[in-house]
């Protein structure tokens, strides 16, 4: 029987800030450069008011400049775009994250690429995305960008192990896949017209669970003994009425198959916005001509 070891994304990503926080204090020391990061909510979708309220009070945390821009439900396309271009032009603003989803009356494609891909902190416009896929130096989204460190962390070198991503969103899966095809892994896109699911989850010593439906890869999916990444948050409602937040993997299921595996909550989840300080601070110091 193996022993499957839960990865706790919650010490790693306070780890990461402190360090971010610690690098803020010094470029404030030497170079008189406060990193800046300006949210923009659009609408009253509960689920985004509570990301965008922790992600300034982490940004505030680290040391950071907050710029919070919420706007009503029924602010139009025009309106958005000419703010993105104010931010773009502001130079105590060094990271842009248009929170998503956008109201379905706004294109966010459009909001997206109207970015200034150096302060797309992100990493979804498509000069950040191709120059990730390239193998250049890009702002790369998140999420992903948690796994990877989480898995790095854990495993060491990841070269020549075989990574499965389930789902192939440009927010999560397509990104996931490319950093691990940097760090030499063997890499699979599985998604839902994928012949043979489980057959093909089963090969992975690297497991990415990124599709948004509630406990999905069932624990005989998992080779035994690899490392599963659930990146999956989704709210269930449970028999007293409330809801509990699981992820996309079948927790209870994984365990004595998997090695290593993320909780929900508690795992991936925490290294999101940790990430998103560490690239707008990388976005500051590159724009300060310091990176
Ligand atoms: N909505 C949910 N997660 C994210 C994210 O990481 N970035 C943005 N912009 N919107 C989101």
């Amino acid at each position: 029987m193996i022993e499957t070891k839960p990865i706790d994304g919650k010490a790693f990503a306070a780890g990461l800030r402190a360090r971010v926080a610690e690098e803020v204090a010094h470029l404030a020391a030497t170079a008189g450069l406060k990193p800046g990061l300006a949210v923009v909510l659009v609408g009253e979708d509960a689920a985004s008011q509570v990301y965008v309220r922790n992600k300034a009070e982490q940004t505030a945390e680290a040391g950071m400049a907050s710029f919070e821009h919420k706007l009503p439900v029924d602010t139009g396309e025009g309106e958005l775009l000419a703010l993105v271009a104010r931010l773009n032009a502001d130079p105590q603003v060094h990271g842009i994250l248009v929170q998503l989803p956008l109201p379905a009356h706004i294109d966010a494609t459009k909001v997206l690429a109207a970015i200034d891909p150096a302060k797309d902190v992100d990493g979804f416009h498509v000069v950040n995305a191709g120059r990730l896929a390239v193998g250049l130096d890009a702002l790369v989204p998140c999420t992903p960008l948690g796994c990877i460190l989480l898995l790095k962390h854990h495993l060491g070198s990841l070269a020549g192990l075989k990574a499965v991503v389930v789902g192939r969103s440009n927010i999560v899966g397509k990104p996931a896949a490319q950093l691990l095809l940097k760090e030499d892994c063997t890499v699979t896109i599985a998604h839902s017209r994928t012949r043979d699911l489980p057959g093909e989850c089963r090969e992975a010593d690297i497991l990415i669970a990124a599709v948004g439906r509630p406990e999905m890869v069932r624990g005989d999916w998992i080779k035994p003994g690899a490392t599963v990444i659930d990146v999956g948050i989704n709210r269930v409602p449970k028999a007293d009425g409330k809801t509990r937040l699981v992820g996309d993997v079948a927790y209870a299921e994984a365990q004595g198959i998997a090695g290593l595996i993320t909780p929900v909550p508690g795992g991936v989840g925490p290294m999101t916005i940790a990430c998103l300080l560490q690239n707008t601070l990388t976005a500051a110091k590159r724009q300060a001509g310091l990176g």
